[in-house]
């Protein structure tokens, strides 16, 4: 069974009933109330709670936490000042994501500042605010609180009955005897491209583990439901489902590219699987990444204890008549059909089924039920 990111599988989740009257309680955002959650079911350990500063400058300086496990992303507690006036150092207080009716506690073990231009820049590679991870940051709130957290209780969300955990999954992968589980991160429909990269890995592996993320995305993106809907309709018609789980997971696009994929592979590494695709522009967003950065940023983690799997780009070749890439394919731009994001929305907009060649019609279909399937 795949190790754990860092040897264990983290748990910080001792459902409580918790009497608040006169405690300190901090509300918190969706995003945040997500983190509270993938740390209090392990999907990202090590992490028990929230970085503290040694932590963060070692993650943006060497993309590895201080005691020098590769971690990439920061996970951090932003608040407003005047919401932790009065609070100390070894003090406790509560979080609580209202809507969710999530509620957590913090052992607060530092309250510290930091430059948010410079965080920006040491994670997403640029200070450009048009870049939505860095106008992110730029919006944080200047204080941060570090400590381990404990989940009382678990946020009530859309799409639970698709939502495993890594002990959940990992008990899955155990049941069916797979020894070999790739996992495949999307926030999008599948083009084609999609299926093919995660139908080559799966002939070569005992499962799939296709994870899209639900959670905060841009504009102009697809709508979670959008994008659960029609995996359920390709799996339904091109899978062989014994073979593949669909789960989701609550966490936020970055859009950091390089320094995500490693994210990504660290927590589906938590999940219990053993490989993880990397495609052409992973996590990407605009031209702020070159298509392949996001393979080689893993070249400085031999000790990432998961096991990338590198695509180039697919596309569908007309002399092949088939889905192919260039290292397979010796034909030339000519006879290629790309599968681009951008086109294929704009397919979608008018209403229109792409040409089967990128995607499936029982996809097209699926994603056309939605009245508007992008976010506003
Ligand atoms: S991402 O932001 O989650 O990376 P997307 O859902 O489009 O976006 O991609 C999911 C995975 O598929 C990523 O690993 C990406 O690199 C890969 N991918 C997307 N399109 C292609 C393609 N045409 N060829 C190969 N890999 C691709």
């Amino acid at each position: 069974m795949q190790e754990p990111h860092g040897g264990a599988l983290v748990n910080r989740f001792y459902p409580k009933e918790i009497d608040l009257e006169d405690a300190n309680v901090i509300n918190v955002n969706q995003e945040i109330a997500d983190d509270i959650e993938n740390i209090a079911h392990g999907v990202f350990s090590p992490l028990e709670g929230f970085m503290c500063y040694n932590d963060l400058e070692s993650v943006m300086d060497r993309m590895r936490l201080e005691n020098d496990i590769p971690w990439t992303i920061p996970i951090i507690l932003d608040v407003d000042p005047k919401t932790i006036e009065g609070l100390r150092e070894g003090d406790t207080t509560f979080l609580m994501h209202g809507k969710s009716s999530l509620l957590a506690s913090i052992e607060i073990e530092e309250i510290f500042s930091v430059d948010r231009k410079r965080l920006a820049e040491k994670i997403f590679g640029t200070k450009d605010p048009s870049h939505p991870g860095v106008k992110m940051v730029l919006g944080l709130n200047d204080r941060f609180v570090g400590g381990k957290i404990t989940l009382f209780r678990e946020a009530k969300r859309e799409f639970g009955k698709l939502l495993l955990w890594p002990k959940e999954t990992r008990s899955i992968f155990k049941e069916r005897g797979w020894k070999e589980i790739v996992a495949f991160q999307t926030r999008n429909p599948p083009h084609m491209g999609h299926e093919y990269v995660q139908k080559v890995a799966l002939t070569l592996m005992d499962g799939l583990f296709i994870n899209p993320i639900v959670g905060k995305k841009r504009k102009g993106d697809f709508r979670n439901e959008v994008v659960l809907a029609s995996y359920e309709a390709l799996i339904k018609n091109y899978y062989p489902k014994e073979r593949v789980i669909l789960s989701i997971l609550c966490t936020s696009m970055k859009y950091a590219g390089p320094r995500e994929a490693v994210h990504h592979a660290i927590m589906r590494k938590n999940f219990g699987c053993t490989h993880f695709i990397v495609g052409r522009d992973h996590a990407g967003i605009g031209n702020f990444y070159k298509p392949y950065d996001a393979h080689k940023i893993f070249a400085n983690f031999p000790d990432l204890g998961i096991n990338p799997v590198f695509f180039r780009s697919f596309f569908y070749c007309k002399k092949c008549r088939g889905v192919v890439n260039e290292k397979v394919c010796p034909h030339g731009e000519e006879d290629r059909i790309n599968f681009s994001g951008t086109k294929i929305r704009s397919i979608l907009k008018q209403g229109k089924v792409p040409p089967p060649e990128v995607m499936r019609p029982e996809v097209a279909q699926a994603i056309l039920k939605f009245s508007n399937p992008f976010i506003e």
